[in-house]
């Protein structure tokens, strides 16, 4: 296989904005790298959709981003690692893939109460993934679990601080509160845009674990053990795809606290991906 070159971008996807979380983190811990981002908003949300679904999106969008120059995918998506990521790295060999799994292990190790709260989408439950996670690392920690249901498409429309968000965190977070919780695992990349709203309803004793920090240090040590580091010492370019609508998108971003970048519609075509206007 030929050697990806160094300036070519690393791709990284979700079922919407929920990434851009953890492409936050890769911007703050390298930001020489050019990065592709895709927003498959056409779809969102992926967690009550089944896993095979997931998994057919996620090796469609990987052959649009690969298609594009990527040299690495960065699944950004709970839901989608949960469905795709053992069968993306059987179907595309030669590629790197980093994906997100539940920060159980981090949880389990410095919980004092023994009660760990994780928020994530049902198809990240009901995945592999995440049972082998909790089998392997919390086996003498109470694991309490929810759906937060409706979050994912709230935080698509910028609703960060609105009651109807607020509604739907109470009711995960209470019960937990009630049962002893001291820590909270945003099994969802969408999640950390709600930070504030979590540590307010849980207050200062409950630690909150973001893991895409850990995530972008992962795509670090992975470009350096392949050497593939970008080398210039410039600003990495930064481009969007959406399967949704631009001018959406773009008044959603500020919401976030994110920065307009540049974005691209893409419609999904027999299946898979294409840029508008491009035959
Ligand atoms: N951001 C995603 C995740 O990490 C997907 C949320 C959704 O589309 O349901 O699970």
């Amino acid at each position: 296989m030929q050697l990806p070159s160094l300036t070519a971008p690393l791709g990284i996807f979700d079922s919407g904005v929920g990434g851009l979380s953890v492409l936050r983190a890769i911007r703050a811990q390298m930001p020489h790298e050019n990065l592709l981002y895709f927003a498959d908003q056409g779809h969102v949300p992926y967690g009550s959709r089944s896993l095979e679904e997931v998994r057919h999106f996620s090796e469609a969008i990987t052959h649009f981003l690969l298609g594009q120059g990527a040299k690495l995918i960065v699944v950004a998506c709970n839901t989608a690692s949960a469905a795709a990521l053992h069968y993306l790295r059987k179907t595309f060999p030669d590629i790197p893939f980093i994906g997100m799994e539940p920060a159980i292990k981090p949880a389990a190790e410095h919980t004092n109460s023994g009660v760990v709260g994780v928020l994530a989408t049902p198809a990240t439950f009901q995945g592999k993934l995440y049972a082998s996670v909790v089998e392997r690392f919390a086996k003498d920690v109470d694991v309490l679990q929810d759906t937060c249901q409706g979050l994912v498409e709230e935080i698509e429309r910028g609703a960060l601080e609105a009651d109807s968000t607020r509604k739907i965190l109470v009711a995960a977070l209470r019960p937990m509160l009630d049962k002893g919780l001291d820590t909270v695992v945003l099994g969802c990349t969408h999640y950390p845009f709600v930070i504030p709203l979590i540590e307010e309803i849980v207050g200062e004793s409950v630690r909150v674990i973001d893991p895409a920090p850990a995530v972008a240090r992962q795509v670090e040590r992975r470009l350096d053990a392949l050497n593939l580091r970008q080398r210039e010492e410039i600003q990495g370019e930064v481009q969007i795809f959406t399967s949704g609508e631009k001018a959406a998108l773009e008044s959603i971003i500020p919401k976030l606290r994110e920065k307009i970048y540049l974005i691209q519609e893409v419609k999904w075509e027999s299946g898979k991906p294409e840029i508008k206007g491009v035959s």
